[in-house]
């Protein structure tokens, strides 16, 4: 077990914000995971667990214990892969394509660690982790027991899960248990996934062809957080009431959405920021993206606060234009 103290995060979290905790704990097995939850019911001291850091806004030095997950391996049952949290998830989506197991095409290239992926229900294109999580390992903080939780549990939704409300703090996750399909079902209806592949005159693609082509999308348009930092999606995508979408609708022509359900429609955030004229400008050294107005950048040197501001006046501006309100993906600390 790793145990640091006044320990600086900027090196796990994807904004790059030099932000330092007072205590910095790492587990690696399931051993130690039960030594940390002793840790954590005796500091008495408050403590976040954080995973690769790509869903993290950190706007002050934090005065507890953070807790990190390093559980690695990636092993095989039939169609299933047993990951450690500690992970890279995209790791394991190269490496369910390389064994002829699929589902996780569309799931391409989204930065975070496997633990999170249980935590954040990841998604794009159509997928959700959801779609392949079983069930989760781990060990739960009030007790030290190992326990295994399943995906019927964890109560999904987009980008939600009980992890993050009422089981938040509650575990330490040691590995998820993925199934996929020994069959490939390329999922190519969303967004412009068929347009890419048919430049590259790709009209049936394989698995590793879906899987380059939702790379070089995300690319295109995501930054990569080693060069400009960043955490992906900044807000999420807001659903409203299908009256209120009728009522944008008839103002903004073309507006794009998803159908949620018969009373319900989700409505691109970025689209929203694009048309109250965010993209590509900046509140100091905060910015938005000039390919993607739904991620917020780090221009060089950027504390939390100064992205707190630009989402607090992107947030405002948004309300003003569309009366919608939206909130942020990312979790700020
Ligand atoms: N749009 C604009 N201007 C912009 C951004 C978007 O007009 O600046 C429009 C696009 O033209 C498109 C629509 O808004 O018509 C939706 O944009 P896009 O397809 O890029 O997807 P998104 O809704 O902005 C979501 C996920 C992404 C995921 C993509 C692809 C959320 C919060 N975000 O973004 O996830 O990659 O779909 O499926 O649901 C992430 O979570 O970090 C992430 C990147």
């Amino acid at each position: 077990m790793k145990n640091l103290s006044n320990y600086s995060l900027k090196q796990h979290n994807t904004f790059g914000i030099d932000a330092k905790c007072a205590q910095f704990v790492e587990y690696s097995t399931e051993a130690e995971a039960v030594e940390v939850a002793e840790l954590l019911r005796s500091a008495r001291i408050p403590y976040i667990i954080i995973g690769g850091g790509s869903n993290l806004l950190l706007t002050r030095d934090y005065e507890g214990i953070v807790v990190h997950s390093t559980c690695k391996g990636i092993s095989r049952t039939g169609n299933r892969l047993v990951c450690g949290s500690g992970e890279v998830f995209d790791d394991v989506v190269a490496q369910s394509i390389s064994m002829g197991l699929y589902g996780a095409e569309n799931l391409s290239l989204i930065p975070g660690d496997v633990g999170a992926s249980a935590v954040q229900n990841i998604g794009a294109y159509g997928a959700e982790a959801k779609d392949l999580i079983r069930s989760i390992r781990a060990v739960e903080i009030a007790t030290g027991n190992v326990c295994v939780i399943e995906n019927a549990e964890c109560e999904y939704g987009y980008r939600q899960s009980k992890f993050k409300h009422e089981w938040k703090n509650r575990y330490l996750i040691l590995s998820v248990e993925y199934e996929f399909s020994a069959t490939f079902e390329p999922r190519l209806d969303y967004g412009n996934i068929r347009a890419e592949l048919e430049k590259q005159g790709i009209s049936e693609p394989t698995a590793q062809q879906l899987r380059d082509t939702i790379i070089s999308i995300r690319e295109a348009k995501l930054p990569d957080p080693k060069v400009l930092g960043n955490a992906g999606s900044f807000f999420m995508n807001p659903i409203v009431a299908r009256e209120k979408y009728n009522e944008l609708a008839a103002l903004y022509e073309g507006m794009p959405h998803y159908d949620i359900d018969a009373d319900n429609v989700k409505i691109p955030a970025g689209w929203m920021i694009d048309q109250c004229g965010w993209k590509g400008k900046s509140l100091g050294r905060a910015g938005v993206h000039d390919k993607q107005a739904l991620v917020l950048v780090n221009r060089g040197g950027a504390t939390g606060q100064e992205i707190v501001a630009l989402c607090q006046q992107i947030q405002t501006d948004v309300k003003a234009k569309f009366g919608v309100d939206i909130y942020p993906e990312v979790n700020v600390i």
